[in-house]
């Protein structure tokens, strides 16, 4: 037990603390032995305060001082006062001072760590997951997850003071349709059944408007057993939002203000609200994708109907199987045949059979195939592009899905390769109107885009029947810099609209019954028109502080293949746990 109890943090002192005897306590995070001299920067949560032990101030903690080594807890008795001039370090908060130690106890020893507690690391990321307790000493990741804490703190005290009431769902529950993988559960008293950990809280948040809750939030894990990548982890967090006798315009509001709460926390400044709106059509048709960054141009355009009688099958051949002609224009461009080969093989990436050229040149087109464009066809492409001499043009001819893949990703690859995005601008944008369903080739049939209880647009009800793949959602996605950070929608109320779209999707009476049959039937029981929203609070940390991963952003994240580094989750269980669970293995 340790004798010294602290006075003060180690990023608290400062020159008016002049004289002042004060108890740190901390981890030792440099040592340098000058002369007769040693200096210890010791370091805690709040930051570093420079130590300095001398002989003739007190020689047994001098003495004792030689033998510090990284990581060792420490606590020290000293005095405050200023560095001599010209070792004043105006990079640290406490840089003005130091302390000279005149009682020193040592806490704990530390075994020499794997790495160095700093933030500039050169070590691999599995390895900083396996020391987590040491990663996160570090003064960046410390930074992140206080961030972190200072969010939700901003989110609740926003949704407190706008009526809101925090309710926690359960996690051990009956699957929900999100459209990934559950992660399962066995019940041992209840054998041979599961429970599915929720992909997020969305039946139960509709249920607490059918239950009269009004307001509902709730920060809340969810749990999606899906393919991982840079901002997809199986475990992460939700700021889940729902409420009652509200439209979309309601929603926005809100949301745009909660957006503007939480951003003063980080003091990175945003575009003063309303934000932007798209359309997901208009996203599709100028980005080719429904997350666009519009930070910058390079907007996809059409010219299918310019091509489809062109003397250049590749185009016409696509056009006329239903397929689309779009391209990109980049500004006063100069790919040599060793840049298009990379581009070409960029593209195929997304599955593009190939990428055609043009450069235009004194009002005409030049490459290798313009010859297969009449002189009329030429001016009108390069008309529809707006094209200036100089300017090179990129086309993808295939189905409007391939199009639209390669050419979003070969947009944001030529913004990085010329360097057209501004790094420092935080452009939102909320994108509505996403269809309803989507025909998925594979099962062949209708599915939800976003989940089975969105809304249609009430104009469209009649189309569900006749024409669903037009058939608009109540839907709403807010994009930051082209990642979803958030997305909701209006939800169905009424039982009769619900009962269409289920017949819509194939979801048979009976399937709906098994699956979600308390919601159906508290929709009988007078449910209020409601909706909401739900924010990936990890994405949002992550681009608040400009890190590359979510990762960066969450405690004890998991790896590409979701495994726990730190603890070796998942693990073998016993053979007693599975008879319990009367579970045998098959692998
Ligand atoms: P959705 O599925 O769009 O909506 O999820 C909402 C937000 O959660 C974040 N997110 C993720 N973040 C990290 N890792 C993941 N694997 C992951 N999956 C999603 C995204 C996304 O925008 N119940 C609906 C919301 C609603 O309709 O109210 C829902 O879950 O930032
Ligand atoms: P080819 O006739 O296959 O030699 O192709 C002539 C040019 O058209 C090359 O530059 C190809 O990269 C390009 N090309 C081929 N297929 C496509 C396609 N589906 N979309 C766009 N360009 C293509």
């Amino acid at each position: 037990m340790t004798n010294l109890k602290r006075t003060h943090n180690c990023g608290q002192l400062r020159l008016k603390n002049e004289g002042e005897e004060v108890i740190l306590v901390g981890w030792i995070n440099k040592r340098r032995d000058h002369g007769g001299l040693v200096f210890i920067d010791l370091r805690d949560r709040e930051g570093i305060t420079q130590l300095v032990f001398n002989p003739e101030v007190d020689d047994i903690s001098h003495a004792q001082a030689h033998n510090l080594k990284p990581e060792f807890v420490i606590g020290i008795k000293g005095i405050v006062r200023p560095r001599p001039q010209g070792t004043v370090n105006p990079n640290l908060p406490t840089g003005e001072i130091e302390i000279v130690v005149n009682q020193l106890e040592i806490i704990n020893s530390a075994k020499t760590p794997p790495f160095s507690i700093e933030d500039e690391l050169n070590v691999s990321e599995d390895t900083r997951l396996k020391f987590r307790y040491l990663d996160l000493r570090r003064p960046s990741l410390q930074k992140n997850l206080i961030l972190r804490h200072k969010i939700c703190q901003a989110t609740r005290r926003y949704l407190d003071e706008h009526g809101f009431i925090e309710i926690e769902t359960p996690m051990l529950i009956k699957s929900t349709p999100e459209g990934a993988r559950d992660y399962l559960v066995p019940s041992r008293v209840n054998p041979g059944k599961f429970y599915a950990l929720p992909q997020s809280p969305q039946l139960f948040k509709q249920i607490l408007m059918c239950a009269g809750f009004d307001k509902y939030f709730q920060i809340v894990k969810c749990f999606r057993d899906e393919d991982l990548r840079a901002d997809r982890q199986p475990e992460f967090t939700q700021i889940d939002i729902e409420m009652s006798f509200i439209d979309e315009e309601d929603i926005f509001k809100l949301i745009e203000g909660f957006i503007s709460t939480i951003f003063k926390v980080t003091q990175l400044e945003i575009p003063e609200p309303p934000f932007k709106r798209i359309t997901f059509k208009e996203a599709m048709d100028k980005y080719g994708t429904d997350a666009p960054d519009v930070r910058f141009g390079l907007e996809l355009v059409d010219i299918t109907d310019l091509t489809k009688d062109s003397q250049f099958q590749v185009f016409a051949r696509t056009v006329a199987s239903g397929g689309q002609v779009k391209g990109i224009k980049v500004p006063q461009a100069n790919f040599s045949r060793t840049d298009i080969d990379s581009l070409t093989s960029f593209v195929s990436i997304y599955k593009a059979k190939g990428l055609a050229w043009f450069k235009v040149k004194e009002g005409m087109l030049e490459s290798s195939i313009a010859k297969f464009f009449t002189p009329q066809e030429q001016i009108a492409i390069i008309d529809r592009f707006k094209a200036q001499p100089d300017d090179f043009l990129l086309f993808v001819a295939d189905t409007p899905k391939v199009v639209a893949s390669s050419l979003a990703n070969l947009r944001l690859h030529l913004a990085n390769k010329f360097n057209l995005i501004p790094k420092e601008e935080l452009n939102f944008i909320w994108v509505t109107e996403a269809p309803l369903v989507e025909y998925d080739e594979e099962e062949k049939r209708y599915t939800a885009v976003h989940h089975p209880f969105t809304s249609p647009h009430e104009e469209d009800y009649p189309l569900l029947e006749t024409d669903p793949l037009n058939v608009r959602a109540r839907a709403y996605d807010l994009v930051l810099n082209g990642i979803e950070i958030g997305g909701g929608s209006i939800r169905i109320h009424r039982r009769d609209i619900q009962e269409r779209v289920f017949r819509l999707l194939k979801i048979e009476e009976e399937e709906a019954r098994a699956k979600f049959g308390f919601l159906l039937e508290a929709l009988e029981y007078g449910a209020p028109p409601h909706g909401g929203i739900a924010f990936g609070l990890d994405r949002l940390l992550r681009l608040m502080v400009g890190a590359d991963s979510i990762r960066e952003v969450i405690a004890f994240p998991k790896t590409q293949s979701a495994t726990c580094l730190m603890t070796d989750a998942p693990f073998e269980v016993s053979q007693k746990q599975l008879q319990e669970l009367c579970i045998k293995l098959d692998i």
